[in-house]
């Protein structure tokens, strides 16, 4: 784990620890079979900057040498050259860049193991704003203007299917899709479009293993999720914390971790943010690994952590169900 001073801690604290750095290294180094359940919501395609500096030259550099625009370069290529995750030029280079580094995190995660993954959708613009934080189209927060390459399904007001996208490019990769739960936010803010309805729901997928033989076998318990047990979870969007916009909330995330990994398990959240799915899985008797890239978040996220394993030792650790 990186030592850095700037940090408040960088050891475990009672088996529980946020690791500073890009998720696709980090999930490379788990150990086999050590996690039950990963549950995440990595950047969406084309928003969001948090704070990172992204080159828009990578697309040239990738034509120079011959490339198809279409044929996505690897993750590893990509961010060497200066890209960012999220920040693709290609929303095809975005879902086959989430699916490398998913599948980095595939044997680290038991057989027997959940992997959640929350997704919302974009519309194309040839002209997109990207923004340091905070929501796309609104708010007075600084955005950049730049130019997407038009082709194919990518055409002006295209909703581009981005999770349809990235839960059919898993499945091709060996993953079994066991739910679209769809997360319905009733309180998304007015928007200026009139030839359109607003864009109100996110996806979160529920991916296992498939099994050497056999059908699928993994922990679930639908008793602990959402009266009704529908795919359909009506939460509000709340207002975001530790400096960050997209913070999961606790009424979508509870019902996941609690039903999809055991007590005493691990939970691991590879883009965690300030860490709500951390704290939450320690809240309920669960252990925790957060994987974050931006240093404030790093920094929030191990507060959060160093907060509740103390609040945790002064229950006598009697929250586990
Ligand atoms: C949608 S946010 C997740 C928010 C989180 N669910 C929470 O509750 O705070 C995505 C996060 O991934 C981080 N990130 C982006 N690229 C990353 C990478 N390659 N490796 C690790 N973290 C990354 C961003 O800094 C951001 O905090």
């Amino acid at each position: 784990m990186t030592a850095d001073p700037m940090l408040p801690f960088d050891t475990e604290v009672d088996g529980n620890r946020v690791e500073h750095g890009d998720a696709y290294d980090l999930l490379a180094t788990l150990p086999e079979a050590s996690v039950d359940l990963i549950i995440t919501s990595p950047p969406y395609w084309g928003l969001r900057s948090y704070g990172q500096q992204h080159d828009e030259s990578v697309l040239k550099k990738w034509l120079d040498l011959g490339n198809d625009v279409s044929d996505a370069p690897s993750y590893d290529w990509y961010r060497q050259n200066g890209g960012m995750l999220g920040l693709e030029p290609l929303p095809e280079w975005f879902v086959a860049h989430l699916v490398e580094i998913f599948e980095r995190g595939k044997d680290a995660l038991k057989p027997g193991g959940s992997m959640w993954i929350n997704l919302g959708d974009t519309y194309f613009a040839r002209w997109s704003s990207i923004r340091e934080n905070g929501r796309q189209g609104l708010g007075g927060n600084a955005r950049e203007r730049r130019r997407t390459p038009m082709g194919g399904f990518r055409q002006e007001k295209q909703l581009l299917m981005v999770p349809a996208r990235f839960a059919i490019a898993m499945q091709d990769n060996r993953w079994i899709l066991r739910n679209d739960l769809i997360w319905s936010k009733p309180n998304v803010p007015p928007r200026p479009e009139v030839d359109r309805l607003r864009l109100s729901h996110e996806h979160f997928f529920h991916f296992v293993k498939r099994q050497k033989e056999g059908r699928p076998k993994y922990y679930y318990k639908l008793d602990q999720v959402e009266d009704g047990t529908r795919d359909v979870v009506e939460v509000n969007v709340g207002s975001g914390s530790g400096g960050h916009s997209a913070t999961f909330p606790l009424k979508l995330i509870k019902p996941r971790i609690v039903s999809s990994c055991p007590p005493r398990g691990t939970v691991l959240d590879p883009f965690c943010g300030t860490g709500r799915a951390l704290t939450v899985a320690i809240e309920t008797g669960r252990k925790a690994i957060g994987f974050e890239m931006n240093e404030p978040f790093v920094k929030a996220a191990r507060l959060g952590l160093l907060g509740v394993s103390k609040k945790e030792q002064a229950q006598g650790g009697k929250r586990e169900r």
